[in-house]
């Protein structure tokens, strides 16, 4: 299951899981804040309310999960040398949670001075981390299109920071900057450059592997991720020039490519030889077919004007986008790794094989489900709450429950693994 991974540079545990336990308590802020604020939050992409969602959940959840995946997934998976783990870990991780939740008081309170203070913070912490990633992965004598991805994701947080600082000192000294326009660039490198680009890339490497479907065709691995740059880079135009007759010409074709995606990763799995049914599967099937709704409403919105003038239909797709395919993705990446990662550290403590218990021991199987019932449940009352707001409490309070029993169940496993740990040291 994991011939190609090679575990030797792995970084100590508490590296990746210093982000993990930390990223569902984000996700649960962010439901509690959307219950506090009620119909308002999702008027129009613009609200206090809904900027500080769209941030507690793309920095606190995403970000924070996407950086513990990479301290471990960059020595193992691709073999590249990231410099003192443990050190660069203890020092942006909580730079990044003070940065985060200044950046998002920012929002909700109308204070463009906290926009600006968080700035140095995530200049520091993500300046850091850019490097030594940036580093690891030219470094590596590693070929492939996942090690190619992981390298334009990065320089693709690289843009989404810059961006996202000098729209937080435009707005909050007055510079004479197109805000809406740098917003609309901001954005999709965040979710385009950054955060996609990094799941295709690790999808090549883990849905096979994982979920054992068959590998990704070749032409898609070396076509996507160039051509979604390439779409990036034309949408970012705009910046300079007037596109507004031409924009058509680039979203429909990066909607295209989002349906490819999602529409072969299920195909992959719809084909694959031994169903599996597990969290992580379901909720890769989750993010895909949110994917696919996202890229047909967002098509539909683009062909028929008065329907994506209405400005609840950025907010549909931002829930699409942020809780339908992110945190559903990441979510069952975690509930993967998590257990594995236990197993595989109380491997190496040296103990008896026969000591270190089975990867199905450390999260229960039903508690995964459970959880991914009521997380499908939170995405529906989002989505119906964008057009209902009478719903937008329930969906809030439901969004909060499943992020802390996601993060309950880390914390849980957690515990298990000092238990078994310190059994196996007992007994040796
Ligand atoms: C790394 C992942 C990030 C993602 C995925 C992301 C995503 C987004 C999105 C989707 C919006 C538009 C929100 C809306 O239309 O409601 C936005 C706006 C914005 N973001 Fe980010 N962002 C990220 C990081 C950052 C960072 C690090 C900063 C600050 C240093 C930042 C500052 C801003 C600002 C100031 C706005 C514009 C608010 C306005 O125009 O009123 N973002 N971001």
């Amino acid at each position: 299951m994991h011939a190609s991974l090679s575990f030797d540079q792995a970084p100590p545990i508490s590296v990746p899981y210093r982000f993990f336990l930390v990223a569902p308590w984000f996700g649960v802020m962010a439901g509690i804040l959307l219950a506090w604020s009620g119909s308002d939050a999702f008027v129009s992409r613009w609200t206090p309310e809904a900027l500080a969602l769209t941030h507690l959940i793309a920095l606190g959840f995403m970000l924070q999960a996407m950086c513990g995946a990479l301290f471990q997934f960059i020595p193992v998976a691709v073999g590249g040398n990231v410099w003192r783990p443990k050190l660069v870990a203890n020092t942006v991780q909580p730079l990044l949670l003070l940065a985060t939740l200044l950046l998002v008081a920012g929002f909700l309170f109308s204070r463009p001075g906290l926009l600006s203070a968080a700035v140095p913070f995530f200049l520091l912490a993500l300046g850091g981390f850019v490097m030594v990633v940036a580093l690891a992965l030219w470094r590596t004598p590693a070929t492939g299109m996942t090690l190619w991805a992981m390298r334009m994701a990065i320089g693709g947080l690289a843009v989404t920071v810059l961006l996202g600082s000098l729209l937080a000192e435009a707005l909050a000294y007055g510079l004479a900057v197109p805000i809406v326009e740098l917003t609309n660039v901001h954005l999709v490198w965040g979710l385009g450059g950054w955060a996609l680009m990094l799941l295709a890339g690790v999808s090549y490497h883990v849905v096979p592997m994982f979920q054992l479907t068959k590998p990704y065709p070749l032409w898609f691995t070396r076509w996507f991720g160039p051509l979604l740059l390439l779409l990036l880079l034309a949408w970012s135009l705009r910046l300079f020039l007037d596109l507004s007759r031409w924009s058509m010409l680039v979203t429909l074709p990066l909607l295209a490519i989002l349906s490819v995606y999602a529409g072969l990763t299920l195909w992959l799995q719809y084909t694959r030889r031994r169903k599996i049914h597990d969290a992580t599967s379901l909720y890769f099937r989750v993010a895909m077919v949110s994917m696919l709704i996202l890229a047909i409403s967002g098509a539909a919105f683009v062909l028929w004007p008065a329907l994506g003038a209405d400005p609840r239909s950025v907010v549909w797709l931002g829930i699409l986008a942020f809780a339908g395919v992110f945190v559903s993705a990441i979510s069952g990446m975690m509930y993967k790794i998590v257990p594995f990662l236990n197993w595989l550290h109380l491997q190496r403590l040296g103990g008896p094989i026969s000591a270190v218990p089975n990867m199905k021991k450390m999260i229960p199987a039903e508690a995964m489900t459970g959880q991914l019932r009521l997380h499908v449940l939170a995405v529906v009352l989002l989505l119906a709450a964008v057009w209902q707001p009478g719903l937008t409490r329930l969906a809030g309070l439901t969004l909060a429950a499943s992020c802390a029993w996601l993060g309950w169940n880390l914390v849980g496993s957690v515990r298990r693994y000092q238990g078994f740990r310190d059994q196996i040291r007992a007994a040796a």
